[in-house]
Order: C-alpha cells, then sequence, then structure tokens
C-alpha cells in the first residue's frame, strides 16, 4: 500500500473502522465511509441493508447522519469513501445529492479500496450544476 498524506490515513481509518460493522446480507458489499466537517472532527459510517431492499442506507449518508445528530449543521470538508472493489466506487447519486446539501465549495472526495488505491476528485466534478439550498434562498 502507497504511503498516504497522514489527513487521509485518518479518514481511511475511520471509514475501514465503520465498514467493518456494515450490515449488508443481501449485496455482500460492504461499504465505509468517513467525513471531515469544518470543526475538524471526523464521522465514520456504513450501509445499512433492509429486507425491503429499498430501505438501504448508504455508508455516506450514515456519516452525514451522524456527523449532523452531534454537530447540527455542518459543512463537509474531505470525504472518503472505502470498498474492497477495483476500481473504488464513487458515491451514488442519491447520496450525490445529499452531500450537496452540506458540501464545503471545494469539497475532495477520495474513493478508496482496502488495497489502498485511491482516486481524488472534486466533488463539483462528479455533482456539476447540483441543486443545493441556495436554490431556495436558504443560505
Ligand atoms: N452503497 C454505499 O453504501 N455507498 C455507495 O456509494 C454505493 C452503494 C451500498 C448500498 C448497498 O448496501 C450496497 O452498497 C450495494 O449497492
Amino acid at each position: 500500500m502507497k504511503k498516504m498524506a497522514p489527513s487521509i490515513r485518518k479518514l481511511f481509518d475511520a471509514a475501514k473502522k465503520a465498514r467493518l460493522h456494515s450490515y449488508s446480507p443481501y449485496s455482500n458489499c460492504k461499504v465505509g465511509a468517513a467525513i471531515r466537517t469544518k470543526s475538524g472532527k471526523i464521522y465514520g459510517g456504513c450501509n445499512v441493508e433492509n429486507s425491503s431492499y429499498g430501505g438501504a442506507i448508504c455508508a455516506e449518508r450514515g456519516a452525514i447522519q451522524t456527523a449532523v445528530a452531534a454537530e447540527g449543521k455542518i459543512q463537509i470538508r474531505e470525504l472518503l469513501v472505502v470498498t474492497d472493489a477495483n476500481p473504488p466506487w464513487p458515491p451514488c447519486g442519491l447520496c450525490r445529492q445529499i452531500i450537496s446539501e452540506f458540501a464545503a465549495p471545494d469539497l475532495t472526495v477520495h474513493l478508496m479500496n482496502l488495497k489502498g488505491q485511491q482516486i481524488s476528485v472534486a466533488f463539483d466534478a462528479i455533482m456539476p450544476q447540483a441543486f443545493t439550498p441556495e436554490h431556495l434562498n436558504k443560505e
């Protein structure tokens, strides 16, 4: 595994730790995510599936839910997703919308797998022209 920048290492470790708790008996795909908020704190999440299938909650949304429960309104400065997949998985469309609500203007998303493969992209690049609170004049 390539040497990681210390800031990414912390997110990677938090996402991997959360991933271990993934409840994914239907897809057998364990996903972990971690976000760093403006406060500097890191919050992890994992995917939680449901026998109704459609009720599945992605790891990214789990991490955001935990952060909002702890801090209230958040700004996401960095996000990392980890799977065992090659290439690493990006956030799904629904998660991109939820991330948009709280994304810092320069949010970077790190897509990683357990082997340490890393693709880092600007959130803007994977969610151009997002619908955000500004459209409702709520910012
Ligand atoms: N999943 C995530 O947790 N995050 C993503 O970005 C993509 C998909 C989950 C949902 C489901 O539990 C499993 O991965 C397969 O789609």
